[in-house]
């Protein structure tokens, strides 16, 4: 960690240390006048500000935020960076999106400047959003990878990304080989894996657009690089997963394309997982493979209700992340993205709990990406990437504040008209990394 600065945060302080759903009230830690110190791009004592403070060095720089709520920085597990001008693409659903869409906008990357430009876009929106790690795919140009990870290591935020492997069913100017790809993977790896904060994810994007020998490379980047991660799309789409049914006669289940490769397991992470048979359950359960839950995304390409009750079903458990997914998604906001995230439910008759809400966007998905021992919550020796919410940010959000009685009513205020305009400030390693005057 290498952040340079040593700064205070005094304000009222929510950390998550267990998952509300299976702990209760025991889960969080709230302090109404705390104050969290960050030294060197680590959270070096957290506690009550009349504690702490006389321990401060009088140099110590304190931003204080009396009204808002400080959390660590919100963790999204699944998003594209190169579709950042493509985000709000009228009309389509998957298939027809991604090539109406989606894959004329990544044939831009094959220009190096033009990925740098959309790179610090990009993560400029994440900080913007509170946003301080993230799960990205980038396209399959190796530069649009370097760009990225460049641009990241350079602001110190701990991302995980990867090079998208595509060799068949993609246009020309967006198609590798299989052994390209794993070559260009390995390359990357080497470079990047665990330099500063990054960590690499090899990137199938998804069982339509990859030979079985590109899935079995994929599987070998796994074997030879135990620690990367994995992502990619997982029966998201009805056509999506005819299309592959047809293309791997001899597999028993999409999910299961991907376990004969060996990319199932803890570190790999599927894209939307919303019509699920109960084999593919059991083979994502058994593997402790993470589900990225994606709702602004499913409902804007209209591919479906993300099943949470059935993802908790202690016969078949999945871990899950919730995620934007743009610029399928619609919103770079993890706080819209709740909003969206309860509204599927509503609709299965199922619900979200603002306490879970947050949880999940911070320690939660901190839990499902293996980083809860950096990230993802407000504790002594912990990373110090921290978001600063206000419940007051619009006149419609102040307006109903003033019936608000409890953090519950508070954090579901923010989770449901909450967006960008509701975050004060985010820190990145102990370092500003945005900041918004108050609403
Ligand atoms: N499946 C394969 N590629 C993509 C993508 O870019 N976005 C979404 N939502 N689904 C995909
Ligand atoms: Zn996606």
């Amino acid at each position: 960690m290498t952040g340079s600065s040593t700064r205070a945060l005094r304000g009222r302080l929510l950390s998550f240390r267990d998952d509300p759903a299976v702990v209760g009230a025991e889960s969080y830690d709230f302090i109404e006048d705390g104050l969290v110190l960050m030294v060197e791009g680590r959270i070096a004592e957290v506690g009550a500000a009349e504690e702490v403070m006389p321990r401060l060095d009088a140099a110590t720089p304190i931003d204080h935020y009396p009204d808002a709520l400080i959390l660590p920085g919100f963790i999204d597990t699944h998003i594209h960076y190169p579709q950042t001008q493509v985000i709000a693409s009228y009309g389509a659903q998957l298939l027809d999106w991604l090539e109406r869409y989606a894959l004329v906008e990544e044939q831009r990357f094959a220009e190096p400047e033009h990925c740098a430009q959309v790179a610090a876009f990009f993560l400029d929106e994440l900080a913007r959003n509170g946003t301080t790690t993230a799960m990205v795919y980038c396209t399959v140009h190796p530069q649009s990878v370097e760009a990225f990870f460049t641009e990241a290591h350079r602001r110190n935020a701990r991302m995980l990304a990867g090079k998208v492997l595509m060799d068949r069913n993609a246009p020309p100017g967006l198609s590798d080989t299989a052994e390209q790809g794993y070559a260009d993977s390995k390359a990357l790896i080497e470079r990047w894996h665990g330099q500063g904060r990054q960590l690499y994810a090899v990137t199938p994007r998804f069982a339509v657009t990859s030979t079985e020998a590109q899935l079995e490379a994929a599987g070998t980047l796994l074997k030879e690089f135990p620690d990367c991660y994995l992502q990619t799309h997982l029966s998201e789409n009805h056509r999506e997963i005819e299309t592959v049914r047809a293309l791997f006669t001899w597999a028993e289940s999409y999910t299961g394309v991907y376990e004969r490769f060996g990319l199932l397991g803890p570190r790999s992470v599927f894209g939307h997982c919303i019509h699920l048979g109960e084999s593919e359950r059991r083979l994502l359960s058994d593997s402790r493979s993470v589900a990225a839950f994606c709702p602004t995304s499913n409902l804007f390409i209209g591919s479906g209700l993300f099943d949470l009750a059935r993802a908790k079903d202690p016969a078949a458990p999945l871990r899950v992340g919730l995620a934007t997914d743009v610029g399928g998604g619609t919103s770079y906001s993890m706080l819209s993205t709740l909003a969206e995230a309860y509204k599927v439910l509503q609709l299965q008759h199922q619900n979200l709990p603002a306490l879970q809400g947050f949880y999940r966007i911070t320690l939660g998905n901190a839990r499902a990406l293996g980083l809860e021992d950096k990230i993802g919550r407000l504790a002594k020796g912990g990373e110090a990437d921290i978001v600063v919410l206000d419940a007051k940010a619009t006149p419609a959000m102040a307006h109903r504040h003033a019936r608000v009685e409890t953090l519950e009513e508070e954090l579901f205020l923010l989770m449901t008209l909450g967006d960008d305009r509701a975050v004060r400030a985010t820190y990145i390693a102990g370092d500003p990394a945005h900041s918004r005057a108050a609403g």
